[in-house]
């Protein structure tokens, strides 16, 4: 084994994802590898990758002939695909990309020293799914940043028709609480301010006695961590005990992520996803009455098999009548394995297109809407960072996971949480004054 092998590790897809590149960059190190941020000048290149939707697919193709083109001018190089393309479909990938030396699915990061040092001739591949591997006892290698992401549970079981994700990344499973808890006490000792617990059904969490709820409380009384959220919960699993918590407990954040899919109870039904629009509204009815100035935000599928234009207006109608305060709109994908996948396409890909553009148009008046119901008002601001834009001006979020931009101070440091008033808003921000 080369003790000094450098990896280049690119990461695409969703939070999980993130986390779980921490993991593997902890994995490596502690079998002797150290990492590079330059793909020119590693030993290893390893993609950590996304199947949710074929576009994501795509894109991780293209740029793993871009990198064949690095691999080739350094024979030794080792090229790994790692995640949930991965997982998808071995076969195809190993087709389209034959130069690759490592696939690894998401359940096989332990093994990847030894599947690294098992490369040199024939691919090594291990893409077999474990119904207990939680990485409980690795600890990810977390930025320096004032909010770190926390696995609590992995996979899914609830096998929406659409998606792939229980196949890909296997059943549900919860990390016991009290590795969360230790890792949460190791962040709030380096500085870390706000947590975020991660899981695919994030509030489908249940070590023995302990519910997502009951979690929540728990993460809460570690000293020094100042916020807390969580993604992405499933409308089904929101119980009374995490209504509860978010209500009760003030690090609990006022912002809830709540994937919606269809507005349209036939599409819903045919999704599989275990609730009818108006049980959905009663649970936000809930929410919001529970916990004041809560925001929302969701996913939402346009052009699903067999959504039709009265199906597409109901989606409109709901977005409407709950008021978002943002969304991610996706036009649907046909997976291969998933339950939805022999029904096919009825809609088309210029529908789905045009479905998809007036969806986006309309929830960018209403975010627009809510954020300007803002202007005036007091807020706490959680300091990140400079602002992209805005010459002199800081970014960070407050509690409802709005991004604001604070004028720059002296008197201001990174993860301080400041109060600010906010002056205008766009869409995507707010613009604060400090008192
Ligand atoms: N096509 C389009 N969007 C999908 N999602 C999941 N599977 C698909 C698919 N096959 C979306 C859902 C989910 C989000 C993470 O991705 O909206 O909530
Ligand atoms: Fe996919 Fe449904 Fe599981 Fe979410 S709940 S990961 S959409 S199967």
């Amino acid at each position: 084994m080369p003790s000094l092998a450098r990896v280049y590790l690119e990461t695409y897809g969703c939070q999980m994802n993130i986390a779980d590149s921490q993991t593997v960059t902890a994995i490596l190190r502690r079998a002797g590898y150290t990492t590079t941020n330059n793909a020119s000048e590693a030993d290893i290149i390893l993609l950590n990758t996304c199947a949710i939707r074929e576009h994501a697919e795509e894109r991780v193709l293209g740029r793993l002939s871009d990198l064949a083109r690095l691999k080739h001018a350094h024979p030794n190089r080792k090229l790994g695909l790692l995640g949930c393309m991965a997982q998808h479909n071995r076969a195809a990938l190993m087709n389209k990309a034959p130069w690759l030396d490592v696939v690894a699915g998401p359940d096989s990061y332990r093994r990847l020293p030894e599947l690294l040092a098992n490369a040199d001739f024939d691919p090594a591949v291990d893409v077999r799914l474990d119904r207990t591997e939680t990485y409980a006892d690795v600890s990810p290698e977390h930025d320096n940043g004032v909010r770190a992401y926390v696995t609590v549970m992995r996979g899914c079981d609830k096998f929406c028709a659409f998606c792939v994700v229980p196949y890909v990344r296997g059943r549900e499973r919860s990390i016991p609480a009290a590795d969360i808890l230790r890792e949460v006490q190791q962040l709030a000792a380096r500085g870390v301010k706000e947590i975020v617990l991660l899981g695919q059904t994030v509030n489908a969490y249940h070590d023995e006695q302990v519910g997502f709820g009951e979690l929540l409380k728990m993460v809460a009384a570690v000293g020094g961590i100042e916020r807390i959220r969580f993604t992405s919960p499933h409308p089904s699993d929101m119980t009374p005990d995490v209504v509860e918590a978010m209500a009760r407990e003030p690090k609990v954040q006022p912002y809830l992520h709540l994937p919606l899919q269809s507005g349209s109870d036939r599409i819903l039904t045919a999704m599989g996803r275990g609730y009818t629009t108006d049980e959905y509204l009663r649970l936000v009815e809930r929410l919001r009455s529970a916990i004041p100035d809560l925001a929302l935000s969701t996913d939402i599928i346009v052009g699903f098999h067999g959504e039709d234009e009265q199906d597409f207006a109901a989606t409109l109608g709901l977005i409407r009548t709950v008021g978002y305060d943002s969304a991610f709109m996706f036009k649907y994908s046909l997976r291969e394995h998933t339950r939805a996948f022999r029904l096919g396409d009825t809609v088309s890909e210029v529908e789905k297109s045009r479905r998809l553009a007036e969806v986006i148009s309309m929830q960018e008046a209403i975010s627009l809407e809510r954020n300007r119901n803002w202007v005036g008002r007091d807020v706490m601001v959680l300091v990140e960072g400079r602002a992209r834009r805005g010459e002199g001006m800081m970014a960070g979020k407050t509690p409802q996971f709005k991004t604001a931009l604070v004028p720059a101070a002296p008197t201001i440091k990174l993860g301080d949480i400041v109060p600010a008033q906010v002056v205008s808003a766009t869409g995507h921000s707010l613009v604060c004054t400090l008192p």
